[in-house]
């Protein structure tokens, strides 16, 4: 065999493993977590205003520190509902699919799509913790 021949042969074989590693990416697309890929994203826009004794909390009992609290939502019950980003307040809200003059975060720039489009996931998935 020609020293040429060989090497098209290993080429190819390494080709077919990088192929079948990204094709296994695929197969399995990972769950989105809250520790993971939300916590970051409401300790950074909303926890200003939804933490003990600041005004989002003290208007809503709204407290978005941690999983449970988030998880427990307002004083008037859940504003994630597992599996369910359109019947969730949270969701809702940021999107701008509610009254504007309730748009998460208040008083500010709307999040970015795709850190709305994330929330959007996060809960259709399940709104696991981790
Ligand atoms: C600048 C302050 C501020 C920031 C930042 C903020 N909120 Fe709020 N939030 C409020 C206030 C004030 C209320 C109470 C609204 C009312 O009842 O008039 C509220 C209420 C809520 C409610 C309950 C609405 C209801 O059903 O009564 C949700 C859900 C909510 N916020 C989600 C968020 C999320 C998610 C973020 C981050 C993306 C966020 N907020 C950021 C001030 C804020």
């Amino acid at each position: 065999m020609s020293t040429r021949i060989k090497h098209t042969i290993i080429a190819t074989a390494g080709l077919f493993v990088a192929f079948g590693l990204t094709g296994c990416e695929k197969e399995a697309p990972k769950t989105l977590t809250y520790q993971a890929d939300i916590k970051s994203i409401l300790d950074q826009h909303c926890v200003e205003c939804h933490k003990e004794g600041a005004e989002g909390t003290q208007k809503s009992g709204l407290l978005l520190d941690t999983y449970a609290a988030t998880m427990r939502g307002t004083r008037f019950g859940p504003v994630v509902i597992p599996g369910q980003s359109i019947n969730s307040t949270l969701y809702r809200l940021i999107s701008g699919q509610a009254d504007p003059s309730l748009r998460m975060p208040h008083d500010k720039a709307p999040l970015p799509d795709e850190t709305i489009n994330k929330i959007k996931d996060w809960i259709d998935q399940g709104a696991k913790e981790q």
